[in-house]
C-alpha cells in the first residue's frame, strides 16, 4: 500500500507528500504519509481512492499527548462495496489487488485525473468472472472484458444481471454474437447503466463489454487507440483446479501473442499494468517483453515496489508500461 500511495501521490499530488512509512501507534499499524497541508478536496478524493484505505486520521497532538483525528473519505465509489465482493469462485483474482492494479495503471498514463472524474476507459483482455470490470463499474468507468472461457462469461453476465435488478439499478442488457467478417468467433454481452436514474434517463450511462474471444485474436474486434488503460491479471501457470491455465501455454508465449492486440486498442498516453508470478515469468523477461512491443516499462517511484508474496507458489508482481 506504501507503494501504491506513492504511485497516487506521484500522479496526482506532486511534491506534496514526503516520506510514506508503516508507524504503530498504541500498539495498532498504520501507514504513515506526511503531507504539506492537511488533505482536503481533490487530494482527499485521491487518497481515498487507495485500494486497502479503512480510515484516515490527521495525527495532531496536545498537552495530553498525541491524538488521532478522523478525517472523513471521499470515496469516488459509486456502487456498494458488495458488487466486488459477492462472487466467490476459484481463480478469482483478490478484489484489493484487483483495485490496486487498476489504480497504479491509471496513474502511469497522461491524465490519472480521469480516474477520479470517471471519465477513462478500461480494457481487461483477460476478464475471467469480471473482478476487473466490477471495479471500473464501481469507480464509474467504462470497461470492457475478453476472455475464451464460456462457463466464465455465463456467469458473471448473470451475476451482474441479477445484481442489477436487485439493486434497482436502471440498466439494458443485451447480448448476441461477436462477428468478424461476416463470420461468428464467440459470444457476446453489452450493459448501459447508471447509478442514478436521471443519469440514465439523460443517456449519461456506463459501458460494459464482454466479449467471449481468444486475447490473441483481436484483430478487427476493439476501436484502435481508443482504451485508456489495460490490466490484466495473467495465467500463474498453477493449477487452481479450474480454468485458465489449460488454456494458456506459458504465461510469456500467450502475452507475446496477445500484445500486438492490447497494444493497438491503446491509445497513446495509455499504460498497460500486468499482474505476473515470478515464479513462471521472471520480472526481467516481462518488461523485455513489453519493451519488444513498442511500450515503456514505468520502474520510478512506487512501481518498483509492488512485488509480494500471495502463497508458496505464487510470487507477485506487477509490471506497469506506457504507450509513448
Ligand atoms: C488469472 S485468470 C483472471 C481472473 C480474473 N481477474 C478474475 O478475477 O476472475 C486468467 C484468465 O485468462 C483467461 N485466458 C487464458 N488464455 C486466454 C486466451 N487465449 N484468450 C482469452 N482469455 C484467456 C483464462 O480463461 C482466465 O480466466
Amino acid at each position: 500500500m506504501a507503494a501504491e500511495l506513492r504511485c497516487v501521490a506521484d500522479a496526482l499530488l506532486p511534491g506534496s507528500v514526503g516520506d510514506i512509512a508503516p508507524v504503530e501507534v498504541a500498539g495498532v499499524a498504520y501507514l504513515g504519509f506526511e503531507t504539506a497541508a492537511p488533505l482536503t478536496g481533490d487530494p482527499l478524493r485521491a487518497v481515498s481512492v487507495l485500494s486497502g484505505i479503512q480510515a484516515l486520521y490527521l495525527r495532531a497532538g496536545d498537552e495530553h499527548g498525541e491524538l488521532l483525528r478522523p478525517v472523513a473519505l471521499d470515496r469516488p465509489d459509486r456502487f456498494p462495496s458488495d458488487l466486488v465482493t459477492i462472487l466467490k469462485y476459484q481463480g478469482k483474482t483478490n478484489e484489493q489487488f484487483t483495485r490496486l492494479l487498476l489504480t497504479v495503471t491509471a496513474m502511469a498514463t497522461a491524465w490519472p485525473e480521469r480516474y477520479l472524474d470517471g471519465t477513462m476507459t478500461v480494457l481487461d483482455p483477460m476478464c475471467g468472472r469480471g473482478t476487473t470490470l466490477s471495479t471500473a463499474i464501481t469507480l464509474g468507468l467504462d470497461v470492457t472484458g475478453i476472455d475464451l472461457d464460456a462457463k466464465d462469461r455465463e456467469a458473471y453476465q448473470a451475476f451482474l444481471s441479477t445484481y442489477l435488478r436487485q439493486h434497482r439499478i436502471k440498466h439494458r442488457l443485451t447480448s448476441g454474437a461477436v462477428r468478424r467478417s461476416g463470420k461468428t468467433l464467440g459470444h457476446r454481452f453489452d450493459v448501459e447503466l447508471a447509478a442514478d436514474k436521471d443519469d440514465y434517463k439523460a443517456g449519461r450511462v456506463q459501458h460494459v463489454t464482454y466479449l467471449g474471444v481468444d486475447t490473441t485474436r483481436l484483430q478487427g474486434l476493439l476501436p484502435a487507440g481508443q482504451t485508456n488503460v489495460v490490466v490484466a491479471d495473467t495465467p500463474y501457470g498453477v493449477q487452481h483446479g479450474s480454468h485458465g491455465d489449460r488454456l494458456a501455454r506459458s504465461p510469456l508465449d500467450l502475452l507475446d501473442a496477445a500484445l500486438p492486440g492490447w497494444v493497438r486498442a491503446l491509445r497513446t498516453g495509455g499504460a498497460v499494468g500486468l499482474a505476473v508470478n515470478r515464479h513462471v515469468a521472471a520480472r526481467a523477461a516481462v518488461t523485455d517483453l513489453l519493451a519488444r512491443h513498442g511500450l515503456t516499462v514505468v520502474e520510478a517511484g512506487g512501481y518498483g515496489g509492488l512485488r509480494h508474496r500471495v502463497d508458496a507458489s505464487i510470487d507477485r508482481d506487477i509490471v506497469v508500461a506506457r504507450k509513448g
